[in-house]
């Protein structure tokens, strides 16, 4: 890992809006970009692949420490399957944030994500990229969103992807992911009080992605 190398945290809930800002701002700075996020989703994937139960922290921990991912532009492979779609289901989501609540899984997880610090910079996504993997971070941000918006959103997501959707299961889901995501003991979802909130409840994506961009260019002026 280099220590040189400009790393941006985008922390926040599901379906805030993140994954989609910090992709752009990657494009924009011509930086690269990691979907933590993803990384747990595969470890549940894998899980499932296995029929390693959620709860079995020892295998699933081996699981993710042998994790054979590729990212490759917009697409995700686990073991050479391409698994874009499938990753993205809400099974698998929920999948995700039970792997997620166990420590060994995020101790496995932690040095691949560092390995994603490259030049020219790095963008990251998920819940504790300024807290826990990239805690000197020089912009951290904290973006979220009320509920009912996010809901909102990933209804949105789900059909346009042709998959069925229901925005009463959705909210509720968003909630219970909310919960267990910031009220686990390791790495817990917050906003730490070095990283800037930006709400997106009534942004649109550019406006958001505009915002970072200029916190960004701020952080990086000399005065
Ligand atoms: O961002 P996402 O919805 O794709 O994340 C899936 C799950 O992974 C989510 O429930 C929380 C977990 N996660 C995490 O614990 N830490 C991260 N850095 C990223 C995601």
């Amino acid at each position: 890992m280099d220590r040189h190398v400009p790393v941006i945290a985008i922390d926040g809930p599901s379906a805030s809006g993140k994954g989609t800002v910090a992709q752009k701002v990657a494009q924009h700075l011509h930086f690269h970009y990691l979907d933590s996020g993803a990384l747990y989703r595969l470890v549940g994937e894998a899980a499932r692949y296995a029929h390693v139960s959620t709860s079995d922290e020892p295998q699933v921990a081996r699981l993710a420490e042998t994790l054979n991912a590729r990212f490759d532009n917009d697409n995700i492979y686990l073991n050479q399957k391409n698994v874009t779609d499938a990753i993205r289901s809400e099974a698998a989501g929920k999948a995700a944030s039970e792997v997620a609540a166990l420590p060994l899984v995020r101790q496995a997880l932690l040095l691949r994500q560092r390995g994603f610090r490259t030049k020219p910079g790095l963008v990251a996504d998920g819940r504790d990229m300024g807290s826990v993997v990239f805690p000197d971070a020089m912009l951290k941000i904290y973006l979220t969103a009320d509920p009912a918006a996010r809901a909102a959103r990933r209804y949105k997501q789900l059909i346009g992807k042709g998959m069925s959707a229901n925005m009463a299961a959705l909210l509720q889901d968003i909630k219970a992911r909310d919960d267990r995501d910031s009220g686990r003991a390791i790495a817990p979802l917050h906003k730490s009080s070095d990283a800037i909130l930006l709400d997106t409840t009534n942004l649109s994506i550019d406006d958001a992605v505009e915002q970072v961009l200029a916190r960004y260019a701020a952080a990086t002026q000399v005065p």
